[in-house]
Formats: C-alpha cells, sequence, structure tokens
C-alpha cells in the first residue's frame, strides 16, 4: 500500500503535486508538509503537518504515524534567496535531504524523490543543448548545495540501496502558487504584471536565454520518474529534464499575440551572473530513453494557460 508524504508542500511546486498526487493515489494516502500553512486547496483536500526537515525525529515520528512508504522532498532555498543567506541556504537544502535519506535507510522506504536543478551547472558548463554529463562548476550556493546533494542522492543508492530518484528541473512555470525567491521567478512573476499593469520589469537582460517548462509536464515527469520500474531507472545522481528554451523579449512577444499594448523593460540585478552561469537549453536524451519521458506543453501553449489562469485571480 502506497503512502506518500510530501515535504515542502506549500511550495510553488508541492502546491501542484500535492494536489495530483491525492487525485491518482486517494487524498488518504498523501500526507501534505511543510513549516508554513499550505493554500486553501492542499488543506481541504488531505492531511497537512507542520514538520520541519531539519528535525530528523520529527519526520520519523510523522513517518511512523502515518506509515508512509514514500516521500517527495521538496523543501529548499532557491538560488535568489540562497545567496543572501548562504550558510543558513546550505543546512537546510543539505541537512534536510540527509535526514531524509537517513529516514528512508533506517526505515526502508520504498522510494524517495528529491529534486535537482539546472543550477548543478556552471560558467564553463557547455550552454546549449547541455548533456547529461558534463562540466559542472557551480557557482551559487544553491548549485553547489545542488550538485552536492546528486552526490549524495547516488552515493546513499549505491551504498545503502535507498531507492532514490531525481530530476534536474528547469525553471518551472505555474499560476497556482507563487515562485519561491529563484532566478527564473521572471517567467512567473512577467504574467502577473501583464494582467495587472500591461507592463513590466524584468531583472534579467532581454536576450538571457533559460531551459524552462510548464508546471504540468513538471508534474507529469515527476510522478512518471517515481512510477517507473527501477530497473529502468539508470541515472541515480539526478536526469536532464528539457522543456522549453526562451529568453525574456521572446517570452514577451509571446504574450504580446494575446495582448497587443504589453510592454517590457530591463533593470538586471545580482540574478544576471547567476542566469548567465546557467544553460540556455537542455538535452534530456537519457529521460527519453530510460524512462519515456516526453514534455507537452511549448512556449504558446504555456502562454494561452498562464494568461488565461492568472486572468481568473483578479476577476
Ligand atoms: P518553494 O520555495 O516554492 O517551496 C519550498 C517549500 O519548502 C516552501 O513552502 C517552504 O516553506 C518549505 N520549507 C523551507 N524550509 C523548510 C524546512 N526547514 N522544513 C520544511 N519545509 C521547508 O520552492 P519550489 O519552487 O516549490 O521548489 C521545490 C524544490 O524543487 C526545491 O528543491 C527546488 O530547489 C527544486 N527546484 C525548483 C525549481 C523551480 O523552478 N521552482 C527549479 C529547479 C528545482
Ligand atoms: N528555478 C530555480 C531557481 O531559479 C532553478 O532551480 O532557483
Amino acid at each position: 500500500m502506497k503512502k506518500i508524504l510530501v515535504v515542502g508542500a506549500s511550495g510553488q511546486i508541492g502546491t501542484d503535486l500535492t494536489v495530483e498526487l491525492r487525485r491518482r493515489f486517494g487524498e488518504e494516502n498523501v500526507i501534505a508538509s511543510d513549516i508554513k500553512e499550505p493554500s486553501k486547496q492542499v488543506l481541504e483536500s488531505g492531511v497537512f503537518e507542520i514538520l520541519d526537515v531539519l528535525n530528523k525525529s520529527q519526520i520519523e515520528s510523522v513517518v511512523d504515524t502515518h506509515q508512509i512508504t514514500e516521500i517527495y522532498h521538496l523543501a529548499a532555498i532557491l538560488s535568489g534567496n540562497a545567496e543572501k543567506a548562504p550558510k543558513r541556504s546550505w543546512d537546510i537544502n543539505m541537512e534536510g535531504l540527509f535526514n531524509v535519506l537517513d529516514v528512508a535507510k533506517e526505515k526502508k522506504l520504498s522510494k524517495i524523490f528529491w529534486p535537482s536543478s539546472i543550477a548543478v551547472f556552471g560558467p564553463t558548463t557547455p550552454s546549449q543543448f547541455t548533456p547529461q554529463d558534463t562540466i559542472m562548476d557551480p557557482n551559487t550556493v544553491y548549485g553547489i548545495s545542488k550538485l552536492a546533494g546528486e552526490r549524495w542522492c547516488e552515493y546513499y543508492y549505491q551504498k545503502f540501496g535507498v531507492d532514490v530518484r531525481s530530476l534536474r528541473y528547469p525553471g518551472l512555470i505555474s499560476y497556482t502558487a507563487e515562485a519561491g525567491g529563484g532566478t527564473t521567478d521572471y517567467a512567473v512573476d512577467i504574467f502577473y504584471k501583464a494582467i495587472q499593469d500591461r507592463k513590466y520589469t524584468c531583472f534579467l537582460k532581454a536576450e538571457t536565454a533559460l531551459p524552462m517548462m510548464f508546471m504540468e509536464d513538471a508534474i507529469n515527469a515527476t510522478i512518471g520518474l517515481m512510477e517507473a520500474p527501477a530497473e529502468k531507472v539508470k541515472i541515480r545522481s539526478s536526469y536532464n529534464l528539457g522543456g522549453i528554451s526562451f529568453d525574456p523579449q521572446t517570452l514577451a512577444n509571446a504574450i504580446r499575440v494575446h495582448m497587443a499594448d504589453f510592454t517590457i523593460d530591463y533593470e538586471p540585478d545580482f540574478r544576471q551572473a547567476i542566469a548567465d552561469s546557467w544553460p540556455k537549453s537542455i538535452d534530456d536524451v537519457r529521460a527519453r530513453e530510460d524512462w519515456g519521458w516526453e514534455a507537452k506543453y511549448d512556449l504558446e501553449a504555456m502562454t494561452k494557460i498562464m494568461l488565461d489562469e492568472v486572468a481568473k485571480k483578479f476577476k
């Protein structure tokens, strides 16, 4: 019997992932947890526990109480926010992962999901169509923690048999919850400003291309990887995952197709240097070959849904 715990369920991904896991596996079989209150939808559709991932005994207690078999561990500090609080971010990103991996090992949980990121790559990584195996020299607090996390995931799989699975998410675009303080957040914020003000000031330069993905694709990839037979999951560090690649001026043009008077200007801040160190596009051939990954949404489809759904919030 599958019983899932989502750690970090109140965040951008956790909000949508919890709802979809409950839809697929039953509301009573998915326990949401976070240090902050979740959305109304998450709160009302099943059990929610306040859980600090830095508190291992609290994780153990929730796992025992609900007879958890799988954990989706999403709690982390994202790239932009991590630069403002390096040590605290390192502690949350790394100690949190160790706690989850150790609980999985000690309680023999069946599977763990932990997301990595395009942030594991760095300034000397080939930036176009970045391959699965290549130079990895991240120069951000967040990227260093994700690369270390990947190595530890593979270690726990090889040494202790923990069935941990991971994806290097690109920047994720969604309308249900706010983005959590990353460098790719502009591609979410832009839709809110377009609907409210018809204009947006972008914190990245016009031609800063980054790998991105619509949330529904990311959720399908996540559950697809977790439901794949173990022998098909051949990479135990983290899989490259590709979706859409675009820059702010291209996204603005896609919005203008639906909103001719939309304008954008550019005031790059500290996140420009982070974006400049990341890939522009991703080669995810291994995910497609190993467990059948396929993205569904392109820029046009994602833009139309985002404009429609964000507009509904302001009616
Ligand atoms: P988010 O910031 O929106 O959500 C993270 C959640 O973790 C928040 O609700 C926060 O309250 C919670 N949290 C923080 N500290 C905690 C603690 N000590 N104990 C328990 N919960 C805690 O982030 P997200 O965008 O939902 O990202 C989820 C995961 O996916 C992270 O590991 C992130 O690095 C990864 N990721 C996200 C993206 C993206 O574009 N959103 C891209 C690549 C990777
Ligand atoms: N979207 C994330 C960030 O910008 C990438 O991991 O931090």
